[in-house]
């Protein structure tokens, strides 16, 4: 028989491990349990409110939510605001000025200190700047930088003139780039002569100029950065320092006061297929959302908070929780130049120590990489001022929430595991600290005024411990207005498979207490002799035992069964010791996936690795993996972070031991 949704329910993890927020937190928390209610009760008043309340608008809005034109959402339309006004200049003008905003750490060890009252003449000298070079309201930006303060300047003003920034990961190629400045069609680019990497200054600008060799496109300067100080090409009538035109520039400059509906900034994503598509945010209800979030998820006090979220700003995560969400609210924060491991492992858990970082974000990959070497790295730092955690980006299997909370936040702080997406433009379901008794490996519950179920294949909901598809059911503040320039894009890719709902591309499960399990895309969900498994699931399977470090799960094509189960996994140096024959590893591992799931989800073949193939933003490449379980050529590796990965996995096959069972 087949089921017609994901998750092969029968399987299931089981979770009781339960922790309720302590009391101490509960008091001083920023959400109450009431909110949920009331927010419910009136999705769109509940968000005028918040609205009005966390930012200050130049002229007032009357209307709240136009649905009229779905699947575009229009919120807070004739209201006007700007979002650097609001970021940067309000919080100087109610005697914050002297509060830090940034404290930026360059992976070599430079700082600088950034008070808000620095931010503001920073990024007025910015919007100067950019309007001397022929920028206007309207006009797009585009920003391939690395994460230095100059990036959050040079996003606020583009935010203070009304020109829709679109920011592309330093670590994407001129190829990438240049797709993406003529989509969107960029007047400017704005860049660094290079950035600090592994130890290394590593050149940017030469992808830039590349880029622009590549054909046809409007950008007519660019604007360059020192950072590294190496040697840079210079094409005199296009090529600007930064230092030459920004530096000099009047630090008064005047915030233009925009619309709701404004455009905020174009962003990039892959789809599953196709060219990556430019999702792009409006003002009013993005900020909305990004401050609400930011201040209930993580329970931020401006005052005394040290924030840290340790995505590059060429990600969502960047754009919502390192620039406008905690700059709206006033935050404090730490930003990172560099990698975690340079110049040593402990380089994290050392700047937690040296900022009193009390409010952490970031995602299961680089929490699983830290269990990887080990705990005692961590353990040798004081991490005490961690007061809550977040994580994002991937589902967390429990033993790394577990190892999480333990290790990194001292058996206290609260995790919030929160699911969301580049197109949601903020948090969507996650636990609220003080609030919510979490379970670890669930992100449990949609936010006040977020309206979100697990549907299956016929648009019902499921019951309580059923599977199916994660949709979201009314619109939100923040949810994307559409991709650029292909509005048939948009309404084809998230409207068209469920009429009416959002669709989100994850599988989801509802727990017997009706709590959310993400349960990864629905292209890795799998299909086992007609029982549906997921590749999440399975990996936390095989994470939960101690040999294990990080695995990853592709369905590979079986005559027999359809689908077949195939796993990578790493081994932890310290566990496995290294006398294990790969026979007894996979005997071992198969075994146990079969005790903590069921003999349905043995993996058919389990392959030791080394590493894994990552995009530069840490998600696994399962579609690489697919290739070699299924004995392909290996697709197109170039979006990976290191492109010797399938290589070292190719070898690894070649050896002994790494045979297909029966
Ligand atoms: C996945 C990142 C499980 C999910 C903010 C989603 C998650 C995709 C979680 C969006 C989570 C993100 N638990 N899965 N807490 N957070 N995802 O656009 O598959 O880079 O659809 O946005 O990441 O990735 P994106």
């Amino acid at each position: 028989m087949t089921e017609s949704t994901p998750g092969g329910l029968e399987n299931l993890l089981s979770e009781d491990r339960r922790f309720p927020p302590s009391p101490e937190f509960t008091a001083q928390a920023n959400a109450h349990a009431d909110v949920y209610s009331w927010a419910d009760a009136d999705r769109p008043a509940f968000w005028a409110e918040q609205a009005r309340d966390l930012l200050d608008w130049d002229t007032p809005f009357e209307e709240v939510l136009d649905w009229s034109g779905a699947p575009v959402a229009r919120w807070f339309a004739d209201g006007q605001l700007n979002a650097a006004y609001n970021a940067v200049d309000r919080h100087v003008e109610a005697g914050n000025g002297d509060r830090v905003a940034l404290h930026f750490e360059g992976e070599g060890g430079d700082t600088r200190t950034i008070t808000y009252a620095d931010l503001k003449r920073e990024v007025s000298k910015a919007a100067n700047a950019l309007t001397g070079l022929g920028v206007e309201t309207g006009d797009r930006v585009a920003i391939y930088l690395p994460l230095v303060p100059e990036a959050v300047f040079t996003m606020l003003a583009c935010a203070r003139i009304g020109a829709p920034h679109s920011v592309v990961f330093g670590g994407f190629s001129a190829e990438a780039l240049y797709s993406r400045i003529v989509d969107a069609e960029a007047k400017l680019v704005v860049t660094a002569d290079g950035g600090y990497r592994r130890g290394a200054p590593s050149a940017l600008k030469p992808a830039v100029d590349e880029a622009l060799t590549k054909g046809e496109h409007p950008v007519e300067h660019v604007l360059v950065v020192k950072r590294t100080g190496q040697d840079v090409e210079w094409t005199d009538e296009r090529d600007v320092w930064w230092s030459d035109v920004v530096d000099s520039a009047s630090d008064e400059h005047t915030p233009v006061p925009l619309d709701a509906e404004h455009p905020l900034f174009i962003l990039y994503t892959s789809g599953t297929t196709g060219k990556p598509k430019g999702i792009f945010h409006t003002t009013g209800g993005y900020l909305t959302q990004a401050a609400y979030t930011h201040r209930n998820v993580f329970d931020l006090k401006p005052e005394t908070d040290v924030y840290w979220c340790t995505a590059d700003i060429g990600w969502i995560t960047g754009h919502t929780y390192v620039v406008y969400g905690p700059l709206i609210n006033g935050a404090t924060q730490v930003i990172y130049e560099g990698t975690p491991d340079t110049p040593h492992r402990g380089r994290w858990w050392e700047i937690v120590e040296k900022y009193k970082v009390s409010i952490l974000y970031t995602a299961p990959t680089a929490i699983r990489t830290c269990m990887k070497w080990g705990e005692e790295i961590p353990s040798k730092f004081d991490l005490s001022s961690l007061r809550v955690l977040g994580s994002v980006g991937e589902p967390i299997n429990p033993e790394a929430w577990m190892w999480y909370r333990r290790v990194i936040g001292g058996d206290k702080a609260p995790i919030v595991d929160t699911w969301w997406q580049t197109e949601t433009g903020a948090i969507m379901i996650s636990p609220l600290p003080g609030v919510t008794e979490t379970k670890p490996g669930s992100a449990q519950v949609p936010l006040p005024g977020i309206a979100a179920t697990v549907v299956d294949d016929d648009a019902k909901p499921v019951p309580d411990g059923a599977g199916g598809y994660l949709v979201l059911t009314e619109p939100w503040p923040s949810m994307l207005r559409g991709i650029w320039g292909d509005p048939e894009r948009y309404a084809d890719t998230y409207w068209s498979r469920f009429k009416g709902l959002y669709f989100a591309g994850d599988g989801a499960k509802k727990d017997d207490d009706g709590d959310i399990w993400l349960l990864g895309r629905v292209d890795d969900v799998m299909n086992v002799s007609g029982h549906r498994l997921s590749t999440t699931e399975i990996e936390s399977a095989l994470v939960s035992h101690p040999w294990v470090a990080e695995a990853a799960v592709v369905g590979a094509n079986d005559e027999t069964t359809g689908q077949a189960v195939v796993a990578f996994v790493i081994l932890r140096g310290d566990a496995a010791g290294g006398s294990e024959s790969a026979d007894e590893v996979q005997t071992t591992l198969r075994n146990h996936v079969a005790k903590e799931i069921g003999p349905i989800a043995k993996p058919r073949q389990i392959l030791v690795v080394a590493e894994l193939p990552k995009t530069r933003s840490g998600k696994i490449m399962r579609r690489l993996l697919r290739d070699v379980a299924e004995n392909r050529q290996v697709g197109d590796a170039t979006t990976l972070a290191d492109s010797s990965v399938m290589d070292l996995i190719a070898q690894g096959l070649s050896q002994p031991g790494a045979k297909q069972e029966d």
